[in-house]
């Protein structure tokens, strides 16, 4: 929940009564519904005593007027294959081709992990991060033949900078226990990771730029069975429109970049199981079929 914006209280008692309001109301974000250039507020002021100038209202520059700014290079990038940026304002604000086209090659360039994870920290062209507390790289074991994709992080998430360690996550981890794996045994990323603020939906830009991320995260995985957690990681991991609901339960392929396929499971994200209870018995099944196709490729 958003805090709204309010007459601005004078006192520090009134401020702390405001804050104490907002929290047991369940506020967690502190955004204005309208958005603030705080880049502009940061322009150099007149010097101070000066006469105050009597200016017309600010306005911002053109584009074409401000520096152009290039994605910060990460360690092991080469710089001379980065495409150059257009101009910008602040680059992390204009998700843009040019910002998944470096995704690309940053993910490209990682050959281990450890690697990938440091060019997705380095990286300022999603706009998330500017707002999210903490990059979510992944949580379990590198080494797992089963590798589960959910969609974003939540708030427990970007605080912990660990996938599903929330609500959904505890039911995650019955989930699993229920065919015999835990996060020993699993590996878990998600398909964007950022916190979208206030956990709202993340763009189909946002989705782009961080897509070769979570593809390269896969391939050098290199999981037995892929699980999708959800339409967005279905839709975005499998190259499909369908519904989740239409896509749950029935095997499907993930293409890696290098040409290898791995068995892909649809179902449903925990987060709606939370809100559907009804539906449960169908992520059981799909659950079934990944212990049944676990068992059938360890068969010598
Ligand atoms: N939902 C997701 O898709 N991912 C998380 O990490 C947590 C909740």
């Amino acid at each position: 929940m958003r805090a709204m914006t309010a007459a601005s209280p004078n006192s520090p008692t009134e401020i702390a009564d405001i804050l104490a309001f907002y929290a047991s109301a369940g506020v967690d974000e502190a955004l204005e519904d309208a958005p603030v250039n705080r880049f502009a507020e940061a322009a150099p002021r007149p010097a101070e005593r000066a006469p105050a100038p009597v200016a017309p209202p600010r306005q911002e520059p053109p584009r074409e007027d401000r520096a152009p700014e290039r994605p910060a290079a990460s360690p092991g990038l080469d710089a001379s294959k980065v495409p150059d940026a257009p101009a910008r304002t602040v680059s992390a604000a204009i998700p843009d081709e040019a910002q998944a086209a470096l995704a690309r090659q940053l993910a490209a360039s990682a050959s281990t992990l450890e690697e990938l994870r440091q060019h997705m920290a380095a990286f300022d062209g999603c706009n998330l991060k500017a707002t999210a507390k903490n990059l979510v790289f992944a949580d379990g074991n590198p080494e797992a033949t089963v590798m589960l994709v959910g969609e974003a992080p939540g708030r427990d998430e970007d605080i912990e900078g660990l996938p599903f360690v929330g609500r959904s996550g505890r039911l995650l981890d019955r989930m699993l226990a229920a065919i015999g794996l835990d996060r020993t045994s699993v590996y878990i990323a998600n398909v964007i990771p950022w916190r979208p603020p206030g956990n709202r939906t993340p763009t189909p830009h946002e989705t782009e730029i961080c897509r070769p991320f979570i593809e390269r995260q896969i391939e050098l995985v290199n999981p037995k069975v892929l699980v999708n957690l959800g339409g967005p990681s279905a839709k975005t991991l499998l190259n499909t429109s369908e519904g989740i609901l239409r896509l749950r339960g029935n095997w499907r392929v993930h293409t890696t970049a290098s040409g290898i396929a791995i068995p892909a499971m649809p179902t449903l994200h925990p987060a709606y199981l939370l809100r559907t209870p009804a539906h449960k018995k169908l992520a059981w099944r799909d659950f079934l079929e990944v212990k049944a196709k676990l068992r059938a490729l360890s068969q010598p």
